[in-house]
Parts: C-alpha cells; sequence; structure tokens
C-alpha cells in the first residue's frame, strides 16, 4: 500500500514537471516567433530592393566599364541567394517552433468561429515545410481550392488543424514512398479543398501516392496500426483524425483510395451557427 503510494506520488512529480516543461517550451516558442518574423520579413525587403538595384546597375551600364559591371552583377546576385537562404531557413525554423506550440498547448480545446480555408492552409503548409526539412531532395506540388467567402465556422480550431497535419503528413509521406519506385516523370501532386455543401463543411486532400492495400483500408483507423518503419511511425495518427472529426465534431472521415494510384480523404463537418 504505502509503496503504491510512493510509487503514485513519483509519477504525479513526474507529470508535474513535464507539464511545467510544456508551458515552459511553449512560451520560448511563442516569444521566438516574432524576431524571427523579422529576420523573414528584413530578408525579402532585402530581396526586393537589391532587385531594384540591378535595374539601376542595367539602366547605367554604359557609365560602367564591363568589369566593373560584371562584378557588380556577380555581387547582386551573390546577395540576391544569401537572402532567399535566410528566408528558406528562417521559415523552416519558425515551422518547427509551430510544431513545439503545437504538442505543448495542454488545455482542452475549446470552439471558436474559425477562418476554415486560412487554417488548412496554414496547416498543409506547415506540414509541407517540415517534410522538406526532414527530406532531402523531395518535391511535391500542392493545388488549392478554397470556396470563396465560407463565413467564419464553428469549431475547435487547434483540434481540426492538428487532423489536417495528420492527413497532410500521411499524404506526403504516400508520396515519397512511391517517388521511391515510380518511373522516371512521376509528380508528387497533393490537392487540397474546402467548400460548403449545403449545411456541411468538406475539406478534402488528395494524394497521387502509393494508395493502400485491402489489409491498410480495414485497420486504418486502429491505434498503433502503421506500416511505417520503427521509429518513424506510431500508428495513431488517423485514429486521433476520427475522433477530431466525428466524436468532437459530429462529422464524418471517408477516404477512398486505389493502391498504387493514390488516396483522397475527406472530412465533412456539420455547420453550427
Ligand atoms: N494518404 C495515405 N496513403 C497511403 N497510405 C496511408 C495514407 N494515410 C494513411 N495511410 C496508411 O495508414 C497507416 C496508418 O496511418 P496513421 O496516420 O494512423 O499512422 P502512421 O502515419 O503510420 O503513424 P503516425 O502515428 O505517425 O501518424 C499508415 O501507416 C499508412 O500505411
Ligand atoms: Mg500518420
Amino acid at each position: 500500500m504505502e509503496q503504491d503510494i510512493d510509487k503514485l506520488k513519483t509519477q504525479l512529480r513526474k507529470q508535474e514537471k513535464l507539464a511545467s516543461l510544456g508551458l515552459l517550451s511553449a512560451g520560448i516558442a511563442h516569444e521566438i516567433q516574432n524576431p524571427l518574423n523579422f529576420v523573414i520579413n528584413f530578408s525579402k525587403m532585402s530581396d526586393k530592393l537589391l532587385k531594384d538595384l540591378s535595374e539601376i546597375v542595367d539602366e547605367n551600364k554604359d557609365k560602367l566599364d564591363e568589369d566593373d559591371r560584371e562584378d557588380l552583377n556577380d555581387i547582386v546576385a551573390d546577395l540576391q541567394e544569401n537572402m532567399q537562404k535566410i528566408v528558406e531557413h528562417g521559415e523552416r525554423a519558425i515551422s518547427i517552433i509551430r510544431g513545439i506550440l503545437l504538442v505543448s498547448r495542454g488545455k482542452e480545446g475549446e470552439f471558436l468561429p474559425t477562418d476554415i480555408c486560412k487554417l488548412v492552409k496554414e496547416y498543409v503548409w506547415l506540414s509541407y515545410h517540415s517534410m522538406r526539412a526532414n527530406t532531402k531532395g523531395f518535391n511535391l506540388t500542392i493545388h488549392e481550392s478554397y470556396e470563396e467567402s465560407i463565413p467564419m465556422v464553428m469549431v475547435i480550431p487547434q483540434d481540426l488543424s492538428r487532423a489536417v497535419l495528420n492527413v497532410m503528413n500521411n499524404a506526403c509521406y504516400a508520396l515519397w514512398r512511391k517517388s521511391q519506385s515510380a518511373p522516371e516523370g512521376y509528380t508528387p501532386e497533393v490537392s487540397v479543398s474546402v467548400k460548403v455543401v449545403g449545411s456541411e463543411l468538406q475539406i478534402s486532400i488528395s494524394d497521387n501516392g502509393e494508395g493502400m492495400n485491402d489489409e491498410v483500408k480495414q485497420r486504418i483507423y486502429e491505434n498503433f496500426f502503421t506500416t511505417k518503419p520503427v521509429g518513424q511511425g506510431t500508428g495513431l495518427g488517423m485514429g486521433i483524425v476520427k475522433d477530431i472529426i466525428e466524436s468532437k465534431h459530429g462529422g464524418t472521415v471517408s477516404f477512398e483510395t486505389t493502391e498504387g494510384e493514390g488516396t483522397t480523404f475527406t472530412f465533412t463537418i456539420p455547420i453550427k451557427k
């Protein structure tokens, strides 16, 4: 009995520590976002200024001798490349920070009026950037179709964004897998669409990746079911998605898939006023 109590106490202390660690990292992540945004925005502005500068050099090329003109052009080109690197890596850092914020936000989500297209777009691109940061030499094309003037919809934004992220992460992975064995000329593509049908919101994410066989189709929502190698997937993603869309939002998750061809996931969510 006493041993049990001691065990519980240690467990509790551990959990408290973890919780405060979570809050601390969320706080830090939040604070870093702002200066990082400055870095990115000023680099973008400098990149534009460099374009202006090279136009001026062009207009005045008769006044410069050939060598000087070449040097100047080279320097401007190098600077532009550097600026783009700063933007690219800054954006990578931002997406890492968003990830930290996502997991360390503890409290139960509430329904809030939400701009769904903005949310979907943000998390589709977050997934894309973190995939790009982790897989060298792989790229994909994203097609987006967002119905205009969708009114604000009541959803739990932190949960819905997690659902979009999970599905998009899976799509990216399926594309990457297919690209490993696909014939030359294969373009990995994702199509995202958000629209209102009747009194329901429809969010769909399609990929032309590896698709699923019958076993995967049947077990996809099972917790800990994964086809990914150890360390790369826990098999919880789709279970969480189903819980978020169906239990929390009263909607449905459906999918269509063809092995070797691709997969489409659709969330249907009733619009609450
Ligand atoms: N778009 C997709 N294309 C092909 N297979 C998919 C797709 N989405 C899911 N799957 C299959 O369903 C399985 C379960 O997906 P789920 O997201 O639940 O777990 P996971 O991605 O393996 O791990 P994680 O917990 O990191 O998300 C995947 O391992 C994969 O085999
Ligand atoms: Mg997953």
